[in-house]
């Protein structure tokens, strides 16, 4: 008999037909995201859980499972569920990484270009008929060749960055609890700092850190004080370790020069006064958006499904 397990989301058609041939799957839904109250009717008596990064999983959905062997997560964080918890009573808890590095790399390229530059504002300008004839001080944007990009969490996403970074000749420092070692630093170019030191240095810093205790609101009021005037902050990791209302305030005071954030500390709400700042460039949590990478991403979570679920080690063991 094949187990009985809960996707909370449809996926792309392929991982669906690898899922089918293997387990017995109830979708949670194929609208945005599933609702609380129904992912807490559809997880009873299921062994599998298929989770996205939308889905709380936490001590009430996994009590509520009852039987439940693995928790597959389609996202590389796992921030979303109680891993603690679900270690405790036994349940695998498997991720995605790897597959969405370059990806997520690329979009934080994007961002620090599209806010550089300020790409989005030049375009609403152009197409609300503004633009009259070149201008010598027409949407004057900052350099980014030659400048100093500080990465605040040196894991594959950040050594994706700053490996592009190479290409602009930028002077790359980065941070993190774990310091590469010398010859990955050599490698990359990149030189280890605190973190007041890269951002009070930096001209462009981004953030590709996991959300956890420490990290949350690691950007408050204090550290964008430490800020450059003319510093860019890019946040394509987790929203809650920028202090969203810390950052409304540097924008609007001119603290920093912009922002490019990929994701928000109470998403999919946004502070609403983000929306009137033509300094920050704001995307919906697309980092990982392509069809390739999500299609990678799916089948992964998928297979780690079905390894936990025959008693074997899922590859992406958390
Ligand atoms: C992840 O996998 O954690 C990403 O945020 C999805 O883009």
């Amino acid at each position: 008999m094949k187990p009985e397990v809960l996707i909370t989301h449809t996926l792309l058609p392929e991982a669906m037909a690898y899922l089918k041939k293997r387990v017995n799957s109830e979708i949670g839904t194929s609208e945005r995201s599933l609702r609380r109250r129904d992912l807490l009717r559809k997880i009873r008596g299921k062994e599998g859980l298929l989770s996205l990064l939308t889905d709380a999983i936490d001590r009430e959905v996994i009590d509520a499972a009852g039987e439940l062997k693995i928790i597959a997560n389609c996202a590389v964080g796992t921030d979303n569920i109680d891993v603690g918890y679900a270690r405790e009573k036994g349940i695998l808890v498997t991720n995605t990484p790897g597959v969405l590095t370059e990806t997520t790399a690329d979009l934080t390229w994007a961002l620090i270009f599209a806010v550089a530059r300020m790409i989005p504002e030049a375009d609403r300008f152009t197409r609300a008929g503004e633009f009259k004839g070149w201008a010598l001080d027409l949407c004057l944007g900052r350099e980014i060749t030659g400048k100093r990009l500080g990465i605040i969490g040196m894991g594959r996403i950040g050594q994706a960055v700053a490996r592009r970074a190479r290409a602009f000749h930028m002077e790359i420092v980065y941070f993190d609890p774990l310091r590469l070692n010398p010859n990955d630093e050599k490698n990359l170019r990149a030189s280890f700092l605190a973190l007041d030191d890269l951002l009070s240095s930096s001209d462009i810093v981004t953030i590709h850190a996991s959300l956890t205790p420490q990290t949350r609101h690691l950007i408050s009021k204090e550290k964008f004080r430490l800020m450059k005037k003319e510093a860019i902050l890019i946040n394509a990791a987790r929203g809650p370790i920028i202090d969203e209302k810390a950052l409304v305030e540097a924008l609007q005071k001119k603290k920093i020069w912009g922002a490019g954030l990929d994701v928000y500390e109470r998403e999919p709400a946004i502070e609403k006064d983000l929306f009137k700042l033509n300094n920050v460039v704001l995307l919906p949590h697309i980092g990982s958006a392509s069809y390739e990478t999500r299609l990678k991403m799916a089948l992964m979570a998928a297979k780690n499904l079905v390894q936990g679920l025959k008693g074997e080690k899922p590859d992406n063991l958390v």
